[in-house]
């Protein structure tokens, strides 16, 4: 898979989504689904949107005992999604359950990558809530390292984070950026934002992009002037 511009679908139904999806007429998007549309929707919408052609990322972040992590992707590579994800903070061990459980009978599986250190925690809410002292830019290239030791094969950092991962892990180590916002965009409650254009120079493999698209008065325009500064 190349470079590419996936939609946050946060939609909280069904019919929503659908109905988004379809102004796009004939084109198909790389769409991420999280947590709020799953546990409403279920898995049928991951089939009826895959069932429409589009790419997936499920966005379901898992985090428990490697043995739980291993049966969950294993139902997850059963609805054949592109990219699932989980906590680099689960260690080692529950990500090679992880990949285990993901990868099918016939040897093929989703990719799976690692969210780091999530972007709503800072220094201070890490050295008190999760008594972890070392500078927060040292321990999420740590946790990128040891997703890359586990066999994954990428994280979810933020765009200025992507040169540093590429540099630590390799420029195959894939990079999925939120934060990203047009130049004459609102930033709404992301803090760390990048433009696509400077996305794509800074290395990064694919961009998510939810509001600057799902809340355009013209979705379509907004995804295809994305594309248009991330891909071109
Ligand atoms: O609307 P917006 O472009 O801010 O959406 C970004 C998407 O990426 C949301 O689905 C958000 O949950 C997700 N995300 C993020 N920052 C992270 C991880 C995921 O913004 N560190």
């Amino acid at each position: 898979m190349g470079k590419d511009v996936i939609i946050a679908c946060d939609f909280p139904s069904a019919e929503q989504t659908i109905a988004f999806l379809d102004r796009f007429e004939g084109r198909k998007p790389f769409v991420k689904i999280g947590m709020e549309l799953f546990y409403a929707a279920g898995p049928q919408i991951i089939k009826d949107i895959k069932s429409r052609g589009h790419k997936i990322f499920l966005d379901l972040k898992l985090h428990d005992i490697p043995n739980t992590v291993k049966k969950a992707m294993s139902v997850l590579s059963g609805l054949d999604v592109d990219i699932c994800n989980l906590h680099a903070g689960g260690t080692i061990p529950m990500m090679e359950a992880a990949l285990e459980g993901l990868t099918r009978p016939d040897g093929t599986r989703p990719l799976l990558i690692a969210v780091t250190q999530l972007t709503s925690t800072d220094q201070e809410t890490m050295e008190r809530d999760l008594l972890i002292h070392e500078p927060i830019d040292q321990v999420v290239m740590h946790y990128a390292k040891n997703a890359k030791k586990a066999g994954l094969d990428g994280v979810v950092c933020s765009p200025l984070e992507a040169q540093k991962v590429h540099d630590a892990c390799g420029k195959d180590f894939l990079t999925v950026t939120p934060g990203i916002r047009f130049a004459d965009g609102d930033v709404g409650d992301q803090k760390r934002i990048m433009t696509p254009a400077a996305a794509n120079e800074i290395g990064s493999d694919y961009i998510v992009v939810g509001r600057p698209i799902t809340a355009a008065e013209d979705p379509v325009a907004a995804y295809n002037r994305c594309v248009e500064e991330f891909v071109k």
